[in-house]
């Protein structure tokens, strides 16, 4: 298996270029399950995990083809998915356990097709990751949801009513299998206490330029008047703001200078304030973020929430940052269950970390020391990549496979800027 070797002490200065965001790109490209006509999808990254969605897609009968890209700004790919005719309604396990996100197919296909037969995901590193708010919410709009050997098969004879969803608590997946589904659904829809992500406005915004009439997206209440039927659009990826939010950090550990080419202030404002927080520099430049280090770290706060809250997905990104402040930090994380396993590998590095449940004390140390140490979920391998772009001498990031579900490029960014770093085969 692949590895990153990363010799740790240079400064990082320049101009990364923000790719489109992962997880806006995987329910877009579900959107195209809705209609018969095509959807083209701009500015998309190239990533393991949007490859995964692609072969599902094409299992279920999606065609789907590479456009040119339009340059510039957007440096992504653009393909067109065709799901004129869907030709299977069954998500397999064995592409759905390389990926839980293909959970997100359920709600367009019970929508279009009226039935819809999705392996159960099944966990991952960072938590058992249920479904039921997803199978409750598609009983509100009147599917019927049957479990069978490790598969979840809903259906909706005659198709789906508009209801009433009231989450519990917030789910981003849940929110968008419902809104993707309720756009196609007889009546109204409303959505409450719906997730606020930026990548649900996005996916609002390209349901809306296919016909559906959605408001309310970005809010706590969704409100969605089905429509008959959807037709094919173009839309482009916004950025990724935890990929901005990840070199953000690395700026700051490394006493570094970075412009974030194309990422958005205000998808990221929680990210940047803690920034802030802990001595950087934040500017917003001609459409894009500066973080600049002011010389020195110091110890911060933070619990992860939903948006617009600390996103959970830079938590292990801010402990590694943690372990290179001044003075201590506390960092709670109050989305999942499991999610400190960088934690013991940070602390081969020479990290001072306690954890008691749900929260870690960090003890800022200016003595990391570079060793080999194992990637086990995707933003906990980038904490890894970071620590080891300050730790003294060589650190070796193993299971690479990781990091290249969500970081498009990863050292060809970095070494741009300056980082010594190398991909090595395993
Ligand atoms: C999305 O996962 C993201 N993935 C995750 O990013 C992100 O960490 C998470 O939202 C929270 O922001 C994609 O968008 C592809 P949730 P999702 O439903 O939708 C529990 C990354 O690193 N829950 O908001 O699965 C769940 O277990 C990934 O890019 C239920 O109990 O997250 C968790 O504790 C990791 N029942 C909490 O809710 C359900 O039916 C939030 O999960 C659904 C969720």
């Amino acid at each position: 298996m692949e590895k990153l070797v990363i010799s740790g002490g240079t400064p990082l200065h320049g101009t990364i270029p923000i790719s489109g965001a992962k997880n806006a790109a995987l329910p877009l490209m579900c959107t195209c399950l809705l209609t018969e006509d095509k959807v083209t999808l701009e500015n998309l990254p190239r990533l393991a995990d949007i490859t995964t969605l692609t072969d599902l897609l094409n299992h279920l009968g999606v065609t789907v083809t590479i456009e040119g890209g339009r340059g510039g700004m957007l440096t992504g790919r653009s393909l067109t998915f065709d799901a004129h005719t869907i030709n299977d309604t069954v998500a397999p396990y064995d592409i759905v356990r390389k990926m839980r996100a293909s959970i997100l197919v359920l709600g367009p296909l019970v929508a279009r097709m009226g039935e819809a037969t999705v392996s159960l995901p099944g966990g991952c590193a960072i938590g058992n990751r249920p479904i039921d708010l997803h199978l409750k919410a598609l009983e509100a709009l009147g599917a019927k949801i049957e479990m069978e050997q490790g598969y979840v098969r809903a259906t909706a004879a005659g198709g789906l009513k508009g209801g009433r969803v009231r989450f519990p608590f917030v789910s981003v997946g849940a929110t968008e299998n419902i809104l993707m589904a309720a756009a196609l659904a007889k009546g109204t829809t409303t959505i409450e206490n719906a997730a606020r992500e930026p990548e649900i406005v996005d996916l609002a915004k390209c349901l809306n330029a296919m016909g559906a009439r959605i408001t309310g997206a970005g809010h706590e209440t969704i409100t969605v008047e089905g429509v008959e039927k959807l037709h094919g659009c173009t839309h482009a990826v916004m950025p990724d703001r935890i990929e901005a939010g990840s070199y953000a950090v690395a700026a700051l550990m490394t006493r570094g200078d970075l412009l974030l080419e194309g990422a958005k202030a205000d998808d990221m404002q929680a990210t940047l304030d803690t920034l802030t927080e802990a001595g950087g520099i934040v500017s917003v430049e001609d459409g894009s973020v500066r973080v600049k280090a002011n010389g020195h770290v110091q110890g911060f706060n933070v619990v992860t929430q939903p948006f617009p809250g600390f996103a959970t997905d830079m938590q292990a990104q801010f402990m590694a940052l943690a372990c290179v402040a001044d003075g201590a930090s506390v960092i709670t994380e109050a989305i999942f269950e499991n999610r400190f396993m960088h934690v013991s590998e940070l602390t081969r590095l020479g990290a001072n970390i306690t954890v008691k449940g749900s929260t870690a004390t960090v003890r800022g140390t200016q003595k990391l020391k570079g060793a080999p140490v194992m990637a086990t979920d995707l933003r906990a391998s980038m904490g890894l990549a970071l620590a080891g772009l300050v730790a003294a001498g060589e650190t070796t990031v193993n299971r690479l496979y990781h990091l290249d579900r969500g970081y498009e490029r990863l050292e060809e960014k970095l070494k741009a800027v300056g980082a010594r770093i190398e991909r090595m085969p395993g």
